[in-house]
């Protein structure tokens, strides 16, 4: 079932995705060689408990953490612990606040010091295809608009598309429907509609898209042990385009 956000539920959700901006922004001051991962997962924690919030992975299907952390060849739910981030590492930050009962989820990935230019590129293609891919939102679009526009502009810079995990409907669970694929047809597939927050979030891989999952059932890494990127925003469908819940400025507001 897809649910469809009324106004009032849609002030909430971007209530839940400025805070889950904000958390990006305080985490984002830490991310440097030097620290572990579990620190940034603490810092994630007291800032959205200290907010009157909840981060959403904690506790969820069992995640024993606030936040994911997954570098380089980790493409997604990298637990975080005692690993130390170095110079040359790129880290994916994977955020999920509770607000008021709905939920807000986001990612980026970041570098850290100096990566080979085939790296860097590949983290800043998978942004840029998480915003072509959000380009195609507006009412009356096709779920598969998004995943074909994301996979066209992969392949076009070299890159592979993980398949396996997908971008998602958000509310008042953090996966709700539809699944929001990063492949596809254009045409195909489920009609947007106002009101609708999904949550897209391609996964870029420089090498292979194949993916195994590591002894601790969370850990996704690729085959082939090349890097990996995640850029993920929650998103409303509007008549004509869409807003960002988890970005700094939504819409109209100042
Ligand atoms: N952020 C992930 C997603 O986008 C969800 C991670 S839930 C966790 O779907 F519990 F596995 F961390
Ligand atoms: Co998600």
């Amino acid at each position: 079932m897809i649910s469809i956000k009324s106004e009032r539920e849609i002030k909430l959700m971007r209530e839940a995705g400025k805070l889950n901006y904000l958390t990006h922004e305080e985490v984002k001051k830490h991310v440097k060689a030097g620290i572990t991962t579990k620190e940034l997962d603490k810092i994630a924690y007291n800032f959205i408990s200290s907010h009157n919030a909840k981060p959403s992975f904690l506790n969820y299907e069992g995640y024993p953490a606030s936040i994911c952390v997954s570098i380089n060849d980790e493409v997604v739910h990298g637990i975080p612990g005692k690993r130390v981030i170095k110079n040359g590492d790129i880290v994916s930050i994977d955020i999920g606040v509770e607000l008021h009962g709905y939920h807000s989820d986001a990612a980026r990935t970041y570098i850290v010091g100096e990566v080979a230019p085939e790296v860097r590129a590949l983290v800043e293609n998978t942004e840029k295809a998480l915003m072509i891919g959000l380009s195609k939102i507006k009412e009356g679009a096709k779920i598969g608009d998004i995943g074909n526009a994301i996979e066209t502009f992969a392949h076009a810079h070299g890159l592979s598309v993980v398949e396996e995990l997908v971008g998602h409907g958000v509310g008042t669970n953090i996966h709700e429907d539809p699944d929001v694929p990063n492949y596809g047809k254009a045409g195909t597939g489920v009609t947007l509609r106002a009101g609708m927050v999904i949550a897209v979030e391609p996964m870029l891989n420089l090498g292979d898209r194949d993916i195994y999952l590591h002894d601790d059932d969370w850990t996704i890494s690729t085959d082939d042990e090349l890097p990996s990127a995640h850029f993920e925003h929650t998103v409303v469908v509007t008549k004509d385009g869409y807003k960002i819940l988890t970005g700094e400025i939504c819409d109209d507001e100042k």
